[in-house]
């Protein structure tokens, strides 16, 4: 059973990757742009990286050079009996040996030193791109599937993949450096010998490129299992799971899907490793004969008295140079080449346009709330043609108190939704103060509005203080405000009650943490609505999962406190909204009854049996 589903969605994860073709321009383009990024990110350190880098892979060919100078002078020493002058060149050579060896030493701890610094700006750089796009995308990004894909995919990578991209790059110009200058060194020699090598290396070279990416881990699986993977096992690791594994026991079924993942992975590396490693061992002793018959034409060279055994020992030390540093670069360029795709996806996510931006007009300033009208407004969500919002007009005055009720699915949170600019409306036109909501600046526009969803933030990590301040970041510190939102969402009595107080974290997990009830969260948002203060105050049923005579409690306390103010109730219970001015019953996207409690009483429609039948259990 479980092995069935994985393979549908294998079937499906194929098909996803080949339709992701990339060109060679697009690779050059995201790659020429994360080394910008990287630039950016250390105008200091990366640039410094790289020149160390650079020169501490020519140190060995001059090394070798030199060693190869005092090899000579010390065979021509000998050979004009000289040997008592052969001591004092050897004594040079040893001074010049520790000290470059220094050199070199004090240049890989610079080198080390500037890989971290830079290595921890591109991921802070990365970091900070990354979240400030993707908690500033507008909803419709998420509602299509393509761009909830990129987005994923981005999520995935954005911590590593850029940097070790980067530092990739880096160690890949290094390899380059050696192969020119070994390449310099050997062709001085020969070039046909020269050619005679690089041909044979070829075929090594490809088997890099094909296989170079050794997988060490699950996490080199393909995107659909791994988040599979990792959706699988946090889920298995949490809390909340524990209660279902025991009842329901989904836990080996669980199990067995993340087994099943491994396996299946593991099949196919083991595969592809057993075929790297012969096609290694039988063309990789093509590039063995190739440097050996290297080695023999250099030293029948030697021989004939064509170059000095120092110049011999120079070529022999090159030429494996230059094997290795070939065979590091194709390793290094093919999974450059497939992290690519990552970066593509990346820098794809990072260009995702806004479709709802902000418009130019302010506010005036007034100190009445605004008057909100919902002309003709019809909606469908993006990618859909139903339309959830049908002909729907209403205008809230300054300072109404207002209710929306009706049952789950027609159309409430959708209003708040395009109120709040989420959306923009499919036609017709809200209007602001006169003002099209299209046209108004949104820092102006969200400034008049608090609202509070259904599923409101708990930012459990912070104490109760943090929690209502969020509310309102310029007011942090405000002490009085608190004070009057823990009074007036009726949160004080069970804040004084906490061992920490104002000051107590919210969630176990940390120290001192305690979990509140879901009736405490809710007051405890409520009172971060009250503490913004805004002219309009929108509560989307953030009391849904309290008893009904709970929210009635705290509906009242909302509507005793929050004088002046325009506040717009929601709720699917008919039974608690009914002290508001103006309660509005919708059904399928419009307004189908409207008035005060009274007057819906009176009329006898479809408010009137819901709320007789809803208020009977607490007349
Ligand atoms: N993001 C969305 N994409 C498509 N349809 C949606 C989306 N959100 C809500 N809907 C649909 O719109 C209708 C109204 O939803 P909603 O306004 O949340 O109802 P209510 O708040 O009254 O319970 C429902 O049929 C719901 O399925
Ligand atoms: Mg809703």
């Amino acid at each position: 059973m479980v092995r069935c589903t994985l393979k549908i969605f294998c079937m499906r994860e194929k098909n996803n990757e080949s339709k992701n073709k990339k060109s060679l321009k697009d690779v050059f383009r995201v790659f020429v742009r994360i080394l910008k990024w990287a630039y950016r990110a250390n105008r200091i350190a990366f640039p410094l990286f790289l020149f160390f880098l650079f020169i501490i892979s020519i140190i060995p060919f001059v090394n070798s050079y030199i060693n190869s100078k005092v090899i000579d002078e010390i065979v021509a020493l000998l050979g004009i009996g000289e040997s008592d002058r052969v001591f004092s060149v050897l004594i040079q050579l040893i001074v010049f040996s520790i000290v470059l060896t220094l050199i070199e030493k004090v240049l890989w701890v610079l080198v080390i030193l500037f890989e971290k610094i830079h290595y921890f700006g591109i991921a802070r750089y990365c970091t900070m791109k990354f979240l400030k796009k993707v908690s500033g995308l507008d909803m419709y990004h998420y509602e299509n599937e393509k761009s909830n894909d990129i987005i994923q995919k981005a999520q995935d990578i954005y911590e590593w993949r850029p940097k070790e991209i980067v530092n990739r790059f880096a160690w890949m110009g290094q390899s380059f450096v050696r192969i020119v200058s070994s390449m310099v060194i050997v062709l001085n020699f020969s070039v046909p010998a020269f050619l005679l090598v690089f041909f044979t290396t070829v075929p090594n070279l490809i088997i890099n490129f094909k296989f170079g990416n050794d997988s060490w881990g699950i996490w080199d699986a393909n995107v659909t299992d791994r988040r599979r993977y990792s959706w699988t096992t946090s889920l298995l690791s949490k809390e909340e799971s524990l209660m279902e594994f025991r009842i329901f026991r989904t836990r080996n079924y669980l199990l067995g899907i993340v087994s099943d993942i491994f396996d299946r992975f593991t099949d196919k590396e083991k595969k592809n490793q057993i075929k790297r490693s012969v096609l290694e061992s039988i063309v990789g002793n093509f590039s063995a004969v190739g440097v050996l018959v290297f080695w023999v034409l250099a030293i029948v060279a030697t021989i004939n008295g064509e170059i000095t055994i120092g110049l011999l020992t120079f070529y022999l030390g090159s030429i494996n140079n230059f094997s290795d540093a070939l065979s590091e670069f194709f390793r290094q360029l093919s999974r450059q080449y497939e992290d690519s795709l990552y970066l593509i996806d990346f820098f794809k996510f990072m260009d995702l346009e806004n479709k709802i931006n902000s418009g130019s007009m302010i506010l005036s300033e007034k100190e009445t709330p605004p008057v909100i009208e919902f002309r003709n407004i019809n909606f469908a969500y993006p990618g859909t043609d139903k339309l959830v919002l049908n002909n729907f007009n209403l205008v809230i005055n300054s300072g109404e108190r207002i209710a929306f009720v009706g049952e789950n699915g027609v159309g409430k949170t959708t209003i708040v939704k395009i109120l709040s600019r989420f959306y923009d409306v499919s036609s017709g036109e809200i209007l602001i103060d006169g003002v099209n909501l299209k046209d108004l600046d949104f820092d102006s526009w969200y400034k008049q509005i608090g609202v509070l969803f259904q599923d409101f933030i708990k930012y459990s990590q912070f104490d109760v203080r943090t929690n209502i301040e969020l509310g309102d970041i310029d007011k942090m510190g405000n002490e009085e405000q608190l004070n009057e939102s823990l009074f007036k969402s009726d949160a004080k009595k069970f804040v004084d009650e906490y061992k920490n107080k104002l000051d107590q974290v919210l969630d176990k997990a940390f120290e001192g943490g305690i979990n509140p009830s879901s009736g405490q969260w809710q007051r405890i948002a409520l009172a971060r609505a009250f503490f913004r203060d805004a002219p309009i105050l929108i509560l989307d049923e953030p009391t849904s999962a309290i008893d009904a005579k709970a929210e009635y409690e705290i509906f009242e306390r909302l509507y005793k406190f929050s004088e002046g103010k325009t506040v717009i109730i929601i709720s699917h219970r008919f039974s608690t909204v009914r002290n508001a001015d103006k309660i509005y019953v919708i059904d399928k996207g419009r307004i189908v009854e409207s008035g005060s409690h009274e007057e819906l009483l009176e009329f006898g429609g479809k408010y009137k049996s819901a709320f007789e039948k809803q208020a009977e259990g607490y007349k």
